[in-house]
């Protein structure tokens, strides 16, 4: 048998009177006296090949008995199509049975529901609209690995076991091989992590930053891309359990040159998904499961070709409370800003993205460079319209004292961050960088309401199946 032609390669060349072999899944099966008519899928294209199949094939008694969900080879002759639609379609000459299907597929020919489609995450690939999503996925991606490795950005694989709580915020998974039903006691009672595997305590990396200063102050600047776990219990529409996150770091680059970065970055990915995406975003925003329609296009070609909007944390709230909206939480400066404050003002006030710079310290991470006001830190959040925080970033304390000030003000214990201490001992220099959630990322281009629909196989609270 002649080897496998993607079908994304025939309808993008459309090689009429060529005769090709194809692998793949069967959508529908239609049968009629004299032929059967396959509609074929490779996950390589959002169209499926449309092949008819006639009565006197060998086995056409087999093939048109296969169900939805069985996949097959075919191999024929490309020839123009008749119907409307696609401009080609396949007769076989040949059509092999590799794997049938037998009854309760779950993906049957009526429309699923997200729900029923994430409890059979097995199958969701061979949808159209995952497969969407997951082709967007992967542009993404390469998208990324292409803008920082042009601008020098050298890609650091960050660990995911970790003795150190890199956002100082206590959600993270223990990493353990101790007998939990028997573990062993300190004197004191307390579980004994000295006779742990690694002989101390360790978890799953929050965040992959920490390390990356250490090789941005060596290298220059670098990008992590990886996975990142949090325990946090946040059963919402934005957050995962297990999310994959970028995140750059650079020496000698403040906060302005940072927020400049995550711009440029954001209108990249735009941009390329805009470019090479445009049959899948097309689809997505036609059906009923997205938070945006056909408009989103134009929306995304502001965000690409405008310049983003800079305003502080004290803006914000001066407009938050000017704005006459009843919040369900309180906007009054040093607290907190929430979703709804987010959103109100992305979607409401600027109808467009925005970064916020400079909040209170109070509520941002240990690491983050102190202002003179004492009051603010040099960070930021790039905000979103449908989403809220997509980006979080700051330029780093890099002047030991105040950062083991601050350090002591959170009540860390230290020890385990003598490395990180160093840093700031021997040749610190000012240095900044961002986390961008990638699942937001994509959640935003495609206009995704649920972030368990944009990631392969979801963890949040009280779920971790596949
Ligand atoms: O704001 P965060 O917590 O920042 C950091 O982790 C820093 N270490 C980044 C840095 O400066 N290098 O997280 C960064 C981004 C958020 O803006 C959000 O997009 C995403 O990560 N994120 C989540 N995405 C999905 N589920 C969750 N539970 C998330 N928590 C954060
Ligand atoms: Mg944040």
């Amino acid at each position: 048998m002649s080897s496998r032609i993607a079908i994304k390669k025939l309808f993008e060349t459309n090689p009429v009177g060529e005769t090709v072999t194809i692998k793949g899944w069967i959508r529908s099966v239609r049968n009629s006296k004299a032929f059967s008519f396959l509609v074929v899928n490779d996950g390589t294209h959002l169209d499926s090949m449309q092949v008819v199949v006639d009565a006197s094939l060998e086995n056409y008694s087999e093939i048109s008995a296969l169900l939805t969900g069985s996949s097959v080879a075919i191999t024929g002759l490309v020839v123009k199509s008749g119907g409307k639609g696609q401009a080609i379609e396949m007769q076989a000459f040949s059509a092999e049975v590799i794997g049938a299907a037998g009854e309760g597929y779950p993906l049957q020919k009526k429309a699923s529901s997200l729900e029923f489609l994430r409890d059979n995450a097995h199958f969701r690939a061979r949808t159209n609209l995952f497969g969407a999503i997951f082709r967007i996925r992967h542009e993404l991606a390469m998208a990324t690995h292409e803008f920082f490795s042009n601008r020098g950005f050298y890609y650091l694989n960050s660990p995911i076991i970790t003795a150190v709580d890199g956002e100082g915020a206590g959600e993270m998974f223990k990493v353990t091989t101790l007998n939990m039903e028997n573990p062993p006691k300190t004197d004191k009672g307390n579980i004994d992590y000295s006779k742990d595997y690694f002989g101390k305590e360790v978890s799953l990396a929050v965040t992959g930053q920490l390390e990356g200063e250490c090789h941005a102050l060596g290298l220059g600047a670098i990008y992590t891309f990886g996975p990142t776990f949090r325990s946090e219990n946040s059963n919402t529409k934005r957050h995962l359990s297990e999310f994959w996150m970028i995140e750059p770091e650079v020496a000698f680059a403040d906060l302005d040159e940072i927020a400049d970065l995550a711009a440029d970055y954001i209108k990249h990915l735009v941009s390329h998904a805009l470019n090479k995406c445009s049959h899948e975003l097309d689809f997505i925003w036609k059906l009923p499961f997205s938070d945006v329609d056909a408009t989103h296009k134009d929306i995304l070609e502001n965000v690409r070709d405008s310049e983003f909007l800079k305003i502080t944390y004290t803006e914000a709230i001066e407009i938050l409370s000017k704005s006459g909206v009843k919040f369900e939480y309180p906007t009054n400066w040093g607290d907190e800003l929430q979703t709804e404050h987010e959103r109100y003002l992305t979607e409401k006030h600027f109808q467009r993205p925005v970064i916020v710079t400079n909040y209170p310290a109070g509520f941002k991470a240990f690491y983050m460079k102190q202002n003179d006001d004492g009051k603010t830190v040099r960070a930021m959040d790039v905000l979103v319209p449908g989403i809220g925080e997509i980006i979080g970033g700051s330029q780093r304390e890099e002047d030991i004292d105040k950062l083991i000030a601050r350090m002591d003000k959170d009540g860390m214990d230290k020890s385990g961050y003598w490395w990180y201490l160093d840093l700031r001992r021997y040749g610190s220099v000012p240095h900044a960088g961002f986390g961008l959630g990638f699942e937001r990322a994509i959640m935003y281009i495609t206009g995704m309401s649920n972030i368990r629909d944009v990631i392969a196989f979801p963890r949040t609270p009280k779920s971790c199946d596949f």
